[in-house]
């Protein structure tokens, strides 16, 4: 990446902040030199959401193997890395506390330097990973099961907070509107293919905040419209598709309202949509046009980044590292569940 110090670094990425065990090396150099994935959908899917105990105890199952297996693929043991990262929070506090302990225990044995990597920094930056990413300064949306925030992004680090929810996230809308229509978990990616098959404008949905003059979200409101709807005696089933379309509908003029008004308040160019919602294909048409009205540009992770993996936190910490960041000289394992992504400061390197 351009404007980076000239050190090559090479750091093994390790997600484990939810339903995701994802491990790669990331090398400044030569890119992704090897990942792998596994997704815990299935171990779910029966209890309609995430089991957290569940959950802690496959990544312990897997992670060791896919860390293997990483190695392996990548053609490196833990001697040909210069830091290992993982995912430190917000998250699962048990889920996140088998990535660090891993992390931490490998780093310690290996004399290597152990990060501790933001979630969300992960999933802003994935975008410059891209052939063609987007230059400092810019908007970023995040739109996650967890979080709907927009930031301003200076640098590496330097994150300002415009706006965020009040209440439900843009993901946690479309998982519990999903199964308000009989949908299954995950929710968002079930109720957007349904969305596909209808066709907006039965409905009329509220836009929650469209003009409320600031860049913050609501979305808790839509669903409880959804069940309304639902609800009522005129409601039929074969009318779901078109609610879920029109659902959809409204979450994306509003994102793409607030995104675009953050961008001209700014004065910026460009916008970065991180965050697993960022797949959704109908929020990409729709900030898009708004983009070209503004003269902006979009720009997204490769689809596989959108969803959590351990690309983007190998990405993160090696942008870090390579701005001279060193972690406590103390190898404590520390998680932090709640973490606001803008008391994140600039890699600044330990020891002056
Ligand atoms: O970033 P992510 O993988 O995990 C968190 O950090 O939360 O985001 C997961 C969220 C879930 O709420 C999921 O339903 C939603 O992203 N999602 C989608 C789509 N794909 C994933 N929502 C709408 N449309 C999609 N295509
Ligand atoms: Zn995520």
């Amino acid at each position: 990446m351009k404007g980076v110090g000239e050190r090559a670094v090479r750091v093994l990425g390790i997600e484990t902040s939810c339903d995701e065990t994802g491990v790669a090396v990331f090398d400044s150099r030569h890119g992704v030199l090897a990942q792998a994935l596994h997704t815990q959908v299935d171990l779910h899917a029966v209890y309609g959401g995430v089991v957290p105990e569940l959950a802690s105890r496959d990544h312990i199952r897997l992670l060791p193997v896919l860390v293997r297996q990483t190695l392996r693929e990548a053609g490196l043991g833990v001697v040909g890395l210069n830091a290992v990262a993982y995912t430190a929070g917000p998250g699962l506090a048990g889920a996140l506390l088998v990535g660090a302990s891993v992390a931490e225990a490998m780093a310690l044995a290996a004399g290597l330097p152990a990060l501790p990597v933001h979630h969300l920094e992960g999933h802003l930056l994935s975008p410059l990973l891209s052939d063609d990413p987007p230059a400092f300064p810019f908007i970023a949306l995040l739109v996650s099961g967890g979080h709907t925030q927009l930031m301003q992004v200076a640098d590496v680090g330097d994150y300002r907070l415009l706006g965020e929810t009040l209440d439900d996230a843009a993901g946690e809308a479309f998982d519990k509107t999903a199964k308000i229509l009989g949908l299954g978990y995950p929710g968002g990616p079930q109720l957007a293919g349904l969305a596909a098959c209808g066709k907006a404008g039965r409905f009329r949905l509220p836009r929650p905040m469209l003009h409320s003059g600031d860049l913050d979200f609501s979305f808790s409101g839509l669903k409880t419209a959804v069940l309304n709807v639902v609800s009522s005696p005129d409601w039929r089933p074969e009318y779901r598709a078109d609610l879920a379309a029109d659902f959809q509908q409204a979450v994306v003029e509003v994102l793409s309202a607030k995104a675009m008004a953050a961008l001209e308040r700014g004065k910026m160019r460009s916008l970065v949509v991180a965050g697993g919602v960022g797949a959704n294909r109908a929020l990409r048409a729709g900030l898009d046009a708004a983009a070209v009205r503004l003269g902006a540009r979009v720009h997204y992770p490769a689809s596989e980044l959108c969803t959590d993996n351990g690309v983007m936190i190998a990405f993160a910490g090696a942008q870090r590292l390579m701005r001279g960041e060193r972690p406590p000289a103390d190898p404590a394992i520390r998680v932090r569940p709640r973490w606001p992504l803008g008391e994140l400061s600039r890699p600044v390197p330990m020891g002056g």
